[in-house]
């Protein structure tokens, strides 16, 4: 039986991405009618019976985050879709904002729908400057069709979109930063509370949701909540993105239903195929680069949240990198570290800091000089960066390092006594 359940990608590759035609004609916009038939209480209803948690990584129930929204009373309400999609080893919304931009644009409309809004604003990130492009093409369409503007669908309702862009900034996909970029202001998160339902964009209750789970939203009213949630496990609802690359035989985006195995996901021949060379699997890196790093010995683990949760690990972005034992673990931690060196904003002083140090003790195993002490102090920088940095950037930035710390301490040892076992360093 296939492993692969398309409910939000099946269109991509087979039509014309901004065709609004050939999106009618695919079952497009059906969500958003059905939508158009409930009331948003009832649309919610829907959300929270599917078990959507956010897909931009930090998995928070959308049900909960919407019935939060519609209870503030204030107007107006802006709806705040997040295409930053910063982290490395993550380019699935890359395929949805350009294969099906307006499964996108619908889950949109129908979120400004439940809120009564009249503006959305979607955050495309600053290197997918052709999508921008694309995706402007797809609202152009949508617009001329009736499908956004004045009276959609000749009802009362009336949204528009508008794309602004950041400059690069992987801190500019936390949603509070993300919302200062879009103000013209440095790209730096605010203090919450007040959370951004209730002071969001230009100070007004604001939600904001990752590109995945815009495109889910219509599925969702289409089909109902439990029968979405019924294609993933009882805790993960449906299906997820997920973005295979590193060593994997077969590199690329599938949507997969929640509750198959890590094992399912790299081996499956229609899914990632195995390893590209004749080498073993050593690790595999979940979430993107703030995620945890897991081993062959978890290949066995259900892919979805609680599961992962259990065994260290976690669904994050949906990125799955694959590295083969050709890769010596000190090396690859010190890529992500110099990614978060590379990428900290600069607010606070356990990111800040803590990232720089945790690099210099990297280097030092790498030429020779790395101790048993330096083991110990990582564990206790890692420890002051999780609990003291000012938003998620920092607290996840040594997660990889951690759990690397934990299924490799041999390899650190080895470098301690001059050896790399994957012949890379000294
Ligand atoms: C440093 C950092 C970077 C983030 N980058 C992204 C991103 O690129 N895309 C995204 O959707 N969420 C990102 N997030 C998560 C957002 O803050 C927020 O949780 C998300 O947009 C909410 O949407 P969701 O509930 O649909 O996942 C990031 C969070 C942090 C701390
Ligand atoms: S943890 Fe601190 S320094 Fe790092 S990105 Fe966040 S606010 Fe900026």
């Amino acid at each position: 039986m296939s492993k692969i359940v398309k409910l939000i990608s099946n269109n991509a590759g087979n039509i014309t991405a901004d065709s609004v035609e050939e999106y009618v004609k695919a079952g497009g916009f059906e969500g958003l009618k059905k939508a158009f038939t409930m009331t948003p209480t009832a649309i919610i209803s829907e959300v929270k019976a599917a078990k959507l948690l956010g897909r931009g990584g930090a998995a928070y129930p959308a049900g909960s985050k919407w019935q939060h929204l519609l209870e503030i009373p204030e107007f107006p309400k802006y709806i705040v879709c997040n295409a930053d999609e910063g982290e490395p080893g993550t380019f699935k919304d890359k395929l949805l904002l350009s294969q099906e931009p307006l499964r996108v644009i619908e889950g949109m409309i129908i979120a400004g729908y439940v809120f009564n809004s009249k503006d959305g604003y979607i955050y495309i990130r600053g290197e997918y400057a052709s999508i921008q492009k694309s995706f402007q093409k797809a609202l152009d369409h949508a617009m001329e069709k009736g499908y956004l503007g004045a009276n959609i669908l000749e009802t009362d309702f009336s949204f528009t979109i508008h794309i602004m862009t950041g400059a690069g900034a992987y801190v500019c996909g936390e949603n509070s930063a993300l919302l200062n970029s879009i103000e013209g202001k440095a790209g730096r998160p605010r203090t919450k509370p007040p959370h951004l339902a209730e002071v969001g964009l230009f100070k007004k209750p604001t939600l904001v949701n990752n590109v995945e789970s815009f495109a889910t939203i219509p599925v969702i009213t289409q089909i109902g909540g439990e029968k979405y949630l019924s294609y993933g496990t009882k805790d993960s609802g449906g299906t997820k993105l997920i973005c295979l690359s590193g060593h994997a035989a077969k590199r690329g985006v599938y949507e997969i239903p929640f509750g198959i195995t890590l094992r399912d996901i790299i081996y499956d021949r229609e899914i990632g195929g195995g390893i590209a060379s004749s080498k073993k699997l050593k690790f595999f890196h979940l979430g993107g680069q703030s995620g945890p790093c897991g081993v062959p010995e978890q290949l066995d683990t259900q892919y979805c949240y609680k599961a992962l949760r259990t065994a260290g690990l976690a669904v994050g972005s949906g990125a799955i990198v694959v590295m083969d034992e050709s890769v010596c673990v000190i090396d690859y931690l010190k890529g992500v570290t110099e990614f978060f060196i590379h990428e900290c904003c600069g607010k606070c002083t356990p990111c800040r800091e803590g990232n720089q140090q945790l690099y210099k003790i990297l280097c030092k195993f790498s030429d020779g000089t790395g101790t048993q002490d330096d083991i110990t102090l990582s564990f206790g920088l890692i420890d002051t960066m999780t609990k003291t940095s000012f938003c998620g950037a920092g607290q996840s930035a040594a997660l990889a390092m951690s759990t690397c710390l934990t299924h490799f301490k041999d390899e650190f040892t080895a470098h301690i006594n001059g050896n790399c076992p994957a012949g890379h360093c000294f």
